[in-house]
């Protein structure tokens, strides 16, 4: 328990404001509502899923060293990565792509390391290559040497579940339900599983999670989404179960396309969609809505070198999933009028313009500042918000790509911002959602010399027994926010606080400085059951309640 006097909490906000100079002034006239009576659903673990694609630096280098490496590893996995990710409490792995996916071939990633196949990677002619990246090496030419097994023991080692995403677009499916066989039929049942056990695991692996296809409407095989519904439903049928209750994910929207999720459930409909568990949805957040382009690379911005507006059309940007994930739910309801069918937004995060690579072979990989773990945080309550209806999230990607929670070159390792987000809000993985209301002036910028706005404070409630846990951010660059925070139908027996901020918003960690963007531990003012709290200016806060 953390209290404090209000003379005590007075002067802890105070210095709290001091410490970052961006303030100019404070308001009371927020106010959060945690309404106890309404609960939402369960938060599914598996909103803090993550992804891993042979891409650049995220494998090679990323994840895998090798169990001859000096770099400290477990059986060839670094090991820095391991036990940092373990203490998030990650659920699920998707693997292994992406774009990679519909061009990789399971068989290379099986047998003896040293046997295994190079293959050309599906991301060789990028145009988004650093020039000084070098032309040859496991970035451009596969060697396979992490495959299934090597992505089961990852998953093991962060006690997470595996997600596959397999081919669709460049093998036959039959392959599909070969790999399903090794890696989940039963030991000494069929070929495939002895050649599991001759690559380690006697043991099923126990997939429950596959992709069928990743981005079928793009990289995925350019398929029109009628014609993507009868290769989902020859790819999902009759794939054996081994006792599995497997669980199917479709290739679902380029972010706002209905059209592609109403064609896809009306063809598949009429098909039968009994094997769709998911519907991928993936949206990255870039400055394109600017105004100023809309083109691919040309569209997006610096990771580091931001104005006020590019900070705050970031964070609109990633508000789109709201409405993404409303407007594709109500069409899934049109066809699946129960709602079996959850939504997967298996990718999601911020995608700068090249330059901020940790190294140069780190394809699309990108630093990431205090900004991100800001528009981290708002998507996760956002998803926590949407609870009924997500079933699985997954950020791009976990480490040298993207929205990344690691940076990790040779023997440097570092975590970013974003990764303290997703440690500070872990407690709410499993608990109830519960309705939360958050009564703020709204932040106002230009955009494109016109007036714009995001929430002043937003962020999300959850409960598990006696426990309840709120996130809020602040993402004005002028104002703390102190907001009454009042739990309907409960009474607050004691609360503390954890805040992620920093005296610039552009602030990020690096091999150098590592710890530039790391969490406090904050008190909390609580009166007669009701609390008080400032959020400071460009802040995560999470409030851990203990209730009466
Ligand atoms: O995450 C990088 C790429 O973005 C993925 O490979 C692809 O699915 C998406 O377009």
């Amino acid at each position: 328990m953390s209290l404090t006097t209000r003379r005590s909490f007075l002067a802890a906000t105070a210095a709290a404001a001091t410490a970052v100079p961006a303030a100019r002034s404070q308001t009371r006239e927020a106010r959060v509502e945690v309404l106890l009576g309404e609960p939402i659903a369960p938060i599914a673990p598996e909103i803090y899923g993550h992804f891993v694609e042979h891409l650049g630096g995220v494998v090679y280098d990323g994840v895998w060293v090798g169990e001859n490496s000096k770099i400290p590893n477990v059986g060839g996995i670094r090991k820095q990565l391991v036990e940092a990710l373990a203490r998030t409490k990650p659920s699920v792995i998707r693997w292994p792509g992406g774009c990679f996916a519909d061009q990789y071939d399971w068989r290379d990633g099986i047998g003896p390391r040293g046997q295994r196949p190079k293959r050309t990677n599906f991301w060789v002619d990028s145009s988004s290559w650093p020039k000084n990246a070098a032309r040859t090496g496991a970035h451009l030419f596969d060697p396979n040497t992490f495959g299934t097994i090597e992505f089961a023991r990852l998953c093991r080692l962060t006690n997470s579940q595996p997600y596959i995403a397999a081919n669709l677009r460049s093998l036959p499916a039959q392959d599909f339900w070969r790999w399903v066989e090794y890696c989940n039929s039963p030991a000494g049942s069929t070929t495939n599983a002895e050649l599991r056990a001759r690559d380690g695991e006697a043991a099923p692996l126990n997939v429950r999670y596959w992709g069928v296809g990743n981005e079928s409407w793009g990289c995925g095989g350019n398929f029109a989404p009628e014609e993507y519904a009868v290769e989902f439903r020859r790819y999902s049928a009759w794939v054996p179960s081994y006792g599995q209750q497997l669980a199917f994910i479709g290739s679902g929207p380029n972010g706002g396309d209905l059209n592609w999720t109403r064609k896809f459930f009306e063809k598949a409909g009429r098909l039968g969609i009994g094997a769709l568990w998911g519907w991928g949805l993936h949206h990255y957040s870039w400055n394109a809505s600017s105004g100023r382009t809309t083109d691919w690379v040309q569209g997006k911005r610096d990771a580091l070198n931001f104005d006020n507006e590019q900070y705050h059309e970031i964070l609109k940007e990633g508000q789109r999933v709201e409405t993404l994930i409303t407007s594709h739910w109500d069409v899934m309801g049109e066809f699946d009028r129960q709602h079996r069918v959850k939504i997967a937004i298996d990718e999601w995060g911020a995608w700068y313009a090249p330059g901020t690579e940790p190294f140069p072979e780190a394809l699309i990989g990108q630093q990431n500042t205090m900004r991100d773990a800001i528009l981290a945080a708002q998507s996760l309550d956002t998803f926590h918000r949407h609870a009924e209806k997500v079933g699985m999230a997954n950020i791009a990607q976990l480490v040298n790509c993207l929205q990344s929670l690691f940076l990790a070159h040779e023997d440097r390792f570092c975590l970013t911002p974003t990764y303290h987000v997703f440690d500070m809000y872990s407690p709410h993985q499993g608990a109830e959602s519960i309705r939360t209301l958050f009564l703020c002036p709204p932040v106002r910028y230009e955009r494109a010399g016109q007036p714009a706005s995001l929430p002043g404070l937003s962020g999300s409630a959850s409960r598990k027994g006696n426990q309840l846990t709120l996130t809020v951010t602040n993402p004005s660059l002028t104002d703390a926010r102190e907001a009454d925070i009042n739990l309907q139908g409960a009474r607050a027996q004691s609360a503390k606080a954890t805040l992620l901020t920093a005296p610039d918003v552009h602030a990020h960690n690096t091999f150098a400085n590592p710890n530039a963007v790391q969490p406090k531990s904050q008190s909390v003012l609580l009166q007669s059951g009701r609390l008080i709290h400032n959020f400071p200016v460009a802040s995560v806060t999470r409030l851990d309640i203990t209730l009466a």
